[in-house]
C-alpha cells in the first residue's frame, strides 16, 4: 500500500530501515529523481543495509544511523514516510509520532504498518524479552495508538487494514510458544490472548 502509493521525485522516510529491503523497493518507485532515506538505531543493520545499496547500485537510498525518537533529518524536507514493524518497539511512541510529523513536508503523509493490541497484554507477557524481540510485548492499545498520532498533529488519519495474527502461525512458532510458556500462559488462553495482538496498516496527513 505504502509502496503503492509513491511517486517519481518524490522524499521519502524509513523509520526502522533494517537490511534496507522496503527503502530499495521504494527506491524503485521514486526514481532517480527521488530520493529515499533509511533511519536504523543498530549499527550492523545500517552497515549491512549500505553495503547492499553499494551492490546493487542504487544511488538514490542513503542509510543513517538514528533513532526514531530523534530522527536525523531537517524538517519539512519528506514526501512520504513509511515503516513496517518498528514503531511497536519504541519506549516513546508519541515523540516518534512527533517526529514524524516535524520532518514531513505540509501535505506530505505517513502510511506505516505496526503491531498493536486491542487490549493490554497480561503482565508476564509485556515483561518479556522473548515477546519484545517478537514486535509484542512493547505494542500498544490501538485506540492509545492512534491517538499519539492525532495528538502529534496529524489529520485525515485512515486505518487501511487491520487484521488479526493469525493463530495458527503463531502456534507453528516456537518463539512465541517459548514466550507462552515463560509466561506460564496454557494454550487455550494463549489463543485468546493472540486474537488481541493485531497488525494495523494506517496513513495519515500533515496538512498543507
Ligand atoms: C522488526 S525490524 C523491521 C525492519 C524492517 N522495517 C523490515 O520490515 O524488515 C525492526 C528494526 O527497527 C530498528 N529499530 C528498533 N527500534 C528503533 C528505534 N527506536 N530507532 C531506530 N531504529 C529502531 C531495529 O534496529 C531493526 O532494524
Amino acid at each position: 500500500m505504502a509502496l503503492a502509493s509513491l511517486k517519481e521525485g518524490e522524499t521519502v522516510l524509513d523509520l526502522g530501515s533494517g537490511a534496507g529491503l522496503d527503502c530499495f523497493l521504494a527506491a524503485q518507485k521514486v526514481g532517480s529523481t527521488g530520493n529515499v532515506i533509511g533511519v536504523d538505531m543498530t549499527p550492523e543493520m545500517v552497515k549491512r543495509a549500505r553495503r547492499s545499496a553499494e551492490d546493487g547500485g542504487y544511488t538514490n537510498v542513503k542509510f543513517k544511523l538514528g533513532f526514531i525518537e530523534d530522527l536525523p533529518v531537517a524538517g519539512n524536507s519528506i514526501d512520504a514516510v513509511i515503516s513496517n514493524c518498528v514503531i511497536n518497539l519504541s519506549p516513546d511512541k508519541k515523540k516518534v509520532f512527533q517526529e514524524v510529523f516535524r520532518v514531513l513536508k505540509p501535505g506530505g503523509r505517513m502510511m506505516i504498518s505496526d503491531i498493536v493490541l486491542t487490549r493490554e497484554l497480561p503482565r508476564a507477557i509485556k515483561e518479556s524479552v522473548e515477546g519484545y524481540h517478537a514486535c509484542v510485548s512493547g505494542a500498544m492499545v490501538s485506540d492509545e495508538y492512534l491517538r499519539c498520532i492525532e495528538t502529534a498533529g496529524f489529520q485525515a488519519i485512515k486505518v487501511i487494514d487491520q487484521t488479526p495474527f493469525p493463530f495458527d502461525l503463531l502456534i507453528n512458532d516456537p518463539t512465541a510458544m517459548a514466550i507462552f510458556e515463560e509466561a506460564k500462559i496454557a494454550p487455550t488462553e494463549a489463543e485468546e490472548i493472540a486474537g488481541t495482538i493485531v497488525s494495523l496498516k494506517v496513513q495519515a496527513y500533515k496538512r498543507n
